[in-house]
């Protein structure tokens, strides 16, 4: 909900005047091209209100029931959506980058993580500097470095955390503590406790402001959002310039993170990547891996607490690994590609509650779907909320049932909790490593009850438990 609770002061706290507008506000209805059915919701605020109250599963598949399953238009964050919505709304995206879309970011995202790419073009040239380095650097060859690191860095974290055994422990602080310092330690070698304090800090905020309503006052998300990123950036900036410098001292050593790798990449031009980029880059790297990752293992705990069965399983599947290594020995890629239960039980996970709202993308041009038209120029979003819980593609769609992956899976399209197409998210395979090794770590280390019985899962933009994941920790 926090992210949405500015919205409602803000709502609760608009001036009369405004009110006056929203009372004689009309629906437009003119429809001279066919758009897809839906409304604009009130006028500034759009339904951005109505999705922070339901939650986006909620949100969507309410107007998918009330409009169209295939496609809806709305309001959010400030700009007519057409919303595209199960396997065929999936598909047309996924597969017409370029074509039909081409990516877009919310004015919010965009002035909270990256101010200084105003136009277009520079904004597509961050793209294109990131599609190079993602395949060098995030490719599963370039992460089987990053498992040891990990192996190594959940036993201190659990070790030394305030993971305590025969203790109530409120858990989701935890995982995003471990989950941050991991990306820190592994994309920018940053472990110094003070300097990871000033990251993230900020980075609260700078997240909320993501999506939100642009609207720039103190109070709001979007007003915070702006001044933590210049923060983050600031910070960052130092980072960066500290190993550049470290590395013209040094020269070129044979131990290089992603940091180092990107400081030496050149563009068509055979000029080193600025400083601004890198940082920018990073930004939005740690953003995205954090919000991913650490939703992503906040659900897997949950729901292994939720359902005891499923622990066993999982406990099974890894203490074989564990018997089958020395003592304190790391665990490797192939001991990864063992935990074939675990992935499936982190996949049910996923598709229960993504952590991927989706992506917004703009029409290059006018889009025929499901007879209707998306004018060109509309921003488009697609979101795994549209088909994960659909019973036509997964039959009782509420239970938890891992054996759903088992033999050929899930049709296609039909569960993107990474997306898909060309644009499918460069880091699944570092999440899926990230989420198991810990969990490795976890179940073989402890037992876990929920503290709060009614506590659930909740899904606004991302998932996060309703109260923290409070639960007792028992050793085995
Ligand atoms: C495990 O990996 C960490 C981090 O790379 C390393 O410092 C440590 O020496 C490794 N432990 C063993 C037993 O190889
Ligand atoms: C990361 O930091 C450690 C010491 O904190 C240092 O030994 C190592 O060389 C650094 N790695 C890179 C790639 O800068």
């Amino acid at each position: 909900m926090d992210i949405f609770i500015p919205y409602l002061f803000l709502f609760l706290l608009l001036p009369f005047s405004l009110y006056l507008i929203l009372f004689f506000h009309k629906e437009d209805s003119d429809d001279p091209k066919n758009l897809p059915p839906g409304t604009n919701g009130w006028p500034i605020l759009g339904e951005n209100v109505n999705l922070g109250l339901l939650g986006l599963s909620k949100f969507i598949r309410g107007r998918m029931e009330k409009y169209s399953p295939d496609v809806f238009r709305t309001s959010l964050l400030g700009e007519k959506v057409a919303v595209f919505c199960g396997a065929q709304g999936n598909k047309i995206i996924f597969t017409n980058d370029g074509k039909l879309v081409t990516p877009w970011l919310p004015l919010s995202l965009k002035k909270v993580l990256v101010p200084d790419l105003d136009d277009s073009s520079s904004y597509k040239e961050g793209f294109d500097v990131f599609n190079k380095f993602k395949y060098d650097t995030l490719k599963p060859e370039a992460l089987r470095q990053y498992i040891p690191v990990m192996d190594a860095m959940a036993r201190v974290h659990l070790r030394d955390d305030g993971w305590k055994p025969h203790f109530a422990v409120k858990v989701q602080p935890l995982i995003n503590k471990y989950t941050f310092e991991l990306s820190c330690r592994l994309f920018f070698n940053v472990t110094d406790p003070e300097k990871l304090q000033t990251l993230s800090g900020p980075f609260g905020p700078m997240r909320n402001g993501l999506m939100s309503l642009p609207i720039d006052l103190p109070w709001t998300a979007f007003g915070r959002g702006l001044k933590a990123g210049n923060i983050v950036r600031a910070e960052m900036t130092k980072i960066v310039e500290a190993r550049r410098e470290e590395m013209m001292r040094k020269g070129r050593g044979e131990d290089r993170d992603m940091l180092s790798k990107m400081l030496e990449v050149k563009d068509e031009e055979g000029k080193f990547i600025s400083v601004k980029k890198i940082v920018n880059l990073f930004v939005g790297l740690l953003v995205a891996s954090f919000d991913s990752t650490a939703s992503a293992t906040n659900a897997m705990v949950f729901y292994l607490a939720e359902y005891p069965h499923v622990y066993e399983e999982v406990l099974k599947e890894q203490m074989a690994i564990a018997k089958s290594k020395a003592p304190g020995e790391n665990l490797t890629w192939e001991d990864v590609d063992k935990m074939k239960y675990s992935w499936n039980v982190a996949r049910e996970v996923l598709r229960l509650v993504p952590t991927t709202p989706g992506t917004f993308k703009e029409a290059m041009t006018d889009i025929s779907f499901a007879g209707f038209t998306i004018p060109k120029g509309m921003k488009t979003f697609w979101t795994p909320h549209s088909s994960h819980l659909n019973p036509e593609y997964f039959p009782e769609p509420e239970k938890f049932d891992p054996s759903r992956f088992e033999g050929s899976g899930p049709a296609p399209y039909t569960y993107v909790p990474f997306g898909g197409g060309a644009r499918m998210c460069p880091g699944r395979v570092y999440a899926k490593l990230a989420i198991l090794v810990l969990m490795h770590n976890l179940v073989t280390k402890f037992r876990f009850k929920k503290v709060i019985p009614h506590e659930k899962m909740v899904v606004e933009f991302s998932a996060s438990p309703s109260h923290g994941l409070h639960l007792h920790l028992y050793p085995h």
